[in-house]
C-alpha cells in the first residue's frame, strides 16, 4: 500500500506505510496533492518551529505574489472567519490575538475547572452504564468537551446542540481536497456561526456575564486589540478545537484499549497511570494526523532544498511513531514515561487548549473506568471518512 489518503484502507491502518517512509522517503514529494510529505519526528518537529514557514502566507505576500489562486469568491465568508482566528494568522496579529485569551487556559486556571469537568464526566459515564451501554461516542465523549468549552464560552445551554454540527460542518474544508457539497456546507455552517456569536457578543457587551465571549466582547474595537471579526473568529475556534479532537481522542482511545485488553486491565488496576496512559493514546493513535505549512524562503529538509511557495505536510501520525524517538513505537504502553508526542504541535502555535484537554481525558477516562469496571465493546467501530480528522464513527458498548 503507499500514502493514499483517500483510499479507506489506508485511512483505517496508515501507520505501515508511515514506516515505510521514514525508513525510505522521509522527504517524499506527492503529487495529487503538490506537497512534500515530511514523515520522520525531528523533522516534523523543527519545522513546527521554523519560522521560514507559516500556516499562512498573506502577512508576506498576496495570492498572486505568492503565485497561488485565490479561493472562490463563493468561500469568501468562510475564510473570512477562519482566518481571523489566531490558529490562520501569523506574528504580529497572531501575538495579539493569543495573548487575549491565553489566560483563561493557562494550567492554573484549567486546574480549578477540574471539579466541575469531573462532576459532568462522572454523570456522563453514571448514565451510560444506567443504560447498560449505548454509545460512547454521543453519550460520553462528545457531551463532556462541548460543555465545558460552551459553559467557559458562554453559550447559553439551550442552543449548545447547534455546536457539534457546525463545527463537524466546517471541519469538512480542512480535509485534503474537499468536494464542492462539502465545501458549500462548510460556508454556510461558518455563515450561520458567525451571526449567531455576533449576536451573542452584541448582547454581552451591553449586559455582560461571567465568561469568555463577555470579556472578549468588552474589548472590541478599544484602542485596536480586537476586531468584531477577530472576536468571532477567535470564539469560533475555540468553540470548535475546543472539542473535535478531544471527542475523537476519547472514542479512538477506548478502541486502542479495547483491542490492548493487558494494558486495559493495567489502568483499570491501577488508575495513577491514567496521566501516562492518556499521552500515550494521544501518541498511538494520533487523532490530528496532518498539518499543512508554506514555505516562506526556500528550505532544506533531510538533503532535499524546498523552494518557497511550496506546501509541505506535516505527518503527525508517522512522527509519533518513530523508533528514533519511542523505542517499540507501535506497542501501545499505558506506563511510556517518556513521551514527547507531538499531537498538541509544537511552536507558537502550540494547542492552546493542551492543559484543558488533559484534564478532560483524565476525568472523563477516569470516570467511565470507575463507573463502568466492566465495559466492553459491543460491535465494531468503523472509521468516518476523512484522513487528517481521525474520528469513528461511533463507538457501541456494553456496560
Ligand atoms: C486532544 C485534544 C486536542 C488536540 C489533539 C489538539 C491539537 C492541536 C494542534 C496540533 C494544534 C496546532 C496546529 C498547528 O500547529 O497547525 C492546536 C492548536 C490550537 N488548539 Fe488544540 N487540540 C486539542 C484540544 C484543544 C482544546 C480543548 C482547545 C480549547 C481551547 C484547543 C484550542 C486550540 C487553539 C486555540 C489552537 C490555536 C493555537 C495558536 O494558533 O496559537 N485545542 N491544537
Amino acid at each position: 500500500m503507499q500514502f493514499d489518503p483517500w483510499n479507506p484502507e489506508f485511512v483505517a491502518h496508515p501507520y505501515d506505510v508511515y514506516r515505510e517512509l521514514r525508513d525510505n522517503a522521509p522527504v517524499s514529494f506527492f503529487e495529487p496533492t503538490g506537497q512534500w510529505l515530511i514523515a520522520r519526528h525531528a523533522d516534523v518537529n523543527a519545522l513546527l518551529r521554523d519560522r521560514r514557514l507559516g500556516r499562512s502566507y498573506l502577512h508576506v505576500a498576496s495570492h498572486e505574489a505568492f503565485g497561488r489562486e485565490p479561493e472562490p469568491e463563493f468561500q469568501e465568508l468562510f475564510w473570512r472567519v477562519i482566518r481571523a482566528g489566531m490558529l490562520d494568522v501569523e506574528p504580529p496579529v497572531h501575538t495579539r490575538l493569543r495573548r487575549l485569551v491565553s489566560k483563561a487556559f493557562t494550567p492554573r486556571m484549567v486546574e480549578s475547572l477540574r471539579p466541575r469537568v469531573r462532576k459532568i464526566a462522572t454523570e456522563l459515564a453514571e448514565g451510560l452504564v444506567e443504560r447498560g451501554g449505548g454509545d460512547l461516542l454521543a453519550e460520553v465523549a462528545e457531551p463532556l468537551p462541548v460543555t465545558v468549552i460552551a459553559e467557559m464560552l458562554g453559550v447559553p445551554e439551550a442552543d449548545r446542540h447547534l455546536l457539534r454540527p457546525w463545527s463537524a460542518d466546517i471541519c469538512g474544508m480542512y480535509e485534503l481536497n474537499p468536494s464542492p457539497e462539502a465545501q458549500h456546507t462548510a460556508v454556510r455552517a461558518a455563515s450561520e456561526f458567525a451571526d449567531y456569536l455576533r449576536e451573542l457578543a452584541r448582547a454581552r457587551k451591553d449586559r455582560p456575564g461571567d465568561d469568555l465571549i463577555s470579556a472578549l466582547a468588552q474589548v472590541v474595537d478599544e484602542g485596536d486589540r480586537l476586531t468584531e471579526d477577530e472576536l468571532i473568529g477567535t470564539c469560533v475556534l475555540l468553540l470548535n478545537a475546543g472539542h473535535e479532537a478531544t471527542v475523537n481522542v476519547t472514542g479512538n482511545g477506548w478502541w486502542s484499549l479495547f483491542r490492548n485488553p493487558a494494558e486495559l486491565e493495567r489502568v483499570r488496576a491501577d488508575p495513577g497511570l491514567l496521566p501516562t496512559a492518556v499521552e500515550e493514546l494521544l501518541r498511538w493513535d494520533t487523532p490530528l494526523q496532518m498539518f499543512e505549512r508554506w514555505v516562506l524562503e526556500d528550505i532544506e529538509v533531510g538533503g532535499v532544498t524546498i523552494p518557497k511557495g511550496l506546501e509541505i505536510a506535516l505527518l503527525f501520525g508517522s512522527a509519533n511513531r518513530d523508533p528514533e524517538v519511542f523505542p517499540d513505537p507501535d506497542r501501545l504502553d499505558v506506563g511510556r514515561a517518556d513521551n514527547p508526542h507531538i499531537s498538541f504541535g509544537a511552536g507558537i502555535h502550540f494547542c492552546l487548549g493542551a492543559p484543558l484537554a488533559r484534564v478532560e481525558l483524565a476525568e472523563s477516562f477516569g470516570a467511565l473506568l470507575k463507573a463502568a469496571p466492566a465495559m466492553e465493546l459491543a460491535e465494531e467501530p468503523v472509521w468516518k471518512p476523512g484522513y487528517i480528522i481521525r474520528g469513528l464513527e461511533s463507538l457501541k458498548v456494553t456496560a
